[in-house]
């Protein structure tokens, strides 16, 4: 379960030397030794085996049943991507054409067999599954396994997986099904970005090719590892920038909506009459989560980030999206991860130093005029709508 640390030093000596220097901006980030280095290191550590020019943000048209929307799922099963995955393979609104497991909740470890058996248990070994990336671009990996549990699926044991992941990587994987369909894929988010950042940053042209990113992941409200950063975004935040700037049509559903959604005993008494190996499945691991959560001396409800995010792809009436320009904070000592979204412009960035050589004012993103969305932000959520959706579907 470690991480493998082939080129390590190097990254070292690269970071020894950020440190020293100050940190990169954006662009050096993006065009510089730094992310390359990243994605050289990430290349080293699959599991498996081995801008933008558009403008305007996503619009998901309501999928018909002639025409299932195709999407990527990538993902850190997980107990809530577990839900995720599992609606989404039951759902004929979406041909689900790869699941591309990335480090998040819990290590690479437990992510790519948690998406192997997860695919077997709903009887679809038809979708390829791709290891990703083991580490975060330039951080280390943080996970969450007091709310999924020590092997993602809070603690639940399935059988080991019978399936193999494919041979190329997830990052691979991304590109290969985006550049075969251009214009035809969608990437569902709900991990950590690492694998959508490295696929997008290997191929400049591969952003223009794809339909549109849903991610879930932020918050306009507040974090929920951080005061300022949800987990998502805390894990790998110069990913998450890589992402936000490509300039590819864009949906965030972050924690505003999700925390909105949550799974109570109630719902547990309505999955566990499901009879499928999908909804029986779904049952045992959301019992041992609210087993798990309610334990100790801070309770909590689990909230279904990852379900919503793949439900509003089937049922688009259930959030409401609006405009905003988000920006992702890498540097702040306190605050990397946060998204910040500007509703209108002008857009600014923090005041300048007193001791700055010249008064040049605040740094302006975009004016009144200038200013551009580059995302659309779930902020309203119809919970009964989708508790009705998620549940009918595991239950079906
Ligand atoms: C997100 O982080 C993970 O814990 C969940 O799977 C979800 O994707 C919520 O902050
Ligand atoms: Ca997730």
């Amino acid at each position: 379960m470690g991480h493998e640390r082939g080129g390590e030093s190097r990254q070292e000596r690269e970071q020894e030397r950020l440190q020293e220097n100050g940190r990169p901006n954006r662009r050096e980030f993006l065009a510089g030794s730094v992310g390359a280095l990243a994605a050289a290191r990430i290349n080293k550590n699959f599991g498996g085996v081995s801008s933008l020019s558009r403008e305007g943000a996503a619009i998901e048209k309501a999928p018909t049943a002639a025409a299932p929307l195709r999407v990527i799922i990538d993902t850190d099963p997980g107990v809530d991507d577990a839900l995720a995955i599992l609606l989404a393979l039951r759902s004929p609104e979406l041909q689900v054409e790869a699941i591309t497991p990335v480090a998040g909740n819990v290590p690479l470890d437990f992510t790519l067999p948690n998406a192997l058996k997860l695919v077997e248990i709903a009887g679809r070994t038809d979708v390829p599954v791709a290891g990703g990336a083991r580490h975060p671009l330039v951080r280390k990996l943080i996970t969450g396994e007091r709310v999924h549990g020590n092997n993602g699926l809070a603690g639940v044991e399935f059988p080991e997986p019978k399936i193999k992941p494919v041979a190329e990587s997830a990052p691979e994987m991304i590109r290969k099904i985006v550049k075969a369909n251009p214009g035809e894929i969608t990437v569902v988010a709900v991990g950590p970005l690492t694998n959508v950042a490295l696929a997008l940053r290997d191929d400049p042209e591969l952003a223009a090719k794809i339909k549109a990113i849903v991610i879930m992941g932020g918050s306009l409200s507040g974090g929920n590892v951080t005061p300022a950063a949800e987990f998502n975004l805390y894990v790998d935040p110069e990913a998450a920038r890589i992402v936000f700037d490509a300039g590819v049509p864009l949906t965030m559903v972050g924690l505003d909506v999700t925390r909105k959604v949550l799974f109570t005993d109630q719902r547990l008494k309505a999955l566990e009459t499901a009879k499928n190996p999908s909804g029986i499945a779904a049952a045992k691991i959301m019992a041992a989560t609210l087993e798990h959560l309610n334990r100790g001396p801070h309770p909590m409800i689990e909230a279904m980030h990852d379900p919503l995010t793949v439900a509003n792809l089937i049922d688009p009436g259930i959030l409401t999206l609006k405009d905003y320009y988000v920006e992702v904070e890498t540097e702040g000592e306190f605050t990397a991860g946060e998204t910040i979204g500007w509703a209108y412009g002008p857009a600014r960035g923090s005041a300048p130093m007193a001791l700055a050589d010249k008064h040049e004012g605040s740094p302006v993103l975009a004016t009144e005029e200038s200013f551009k969305a580059n995302a659309r932000v779930a902020v309203e959520v119809d919970a009964e709508r989708f508790f009705r959706l998620l549940l009918g579907r595991l239950t079906a």
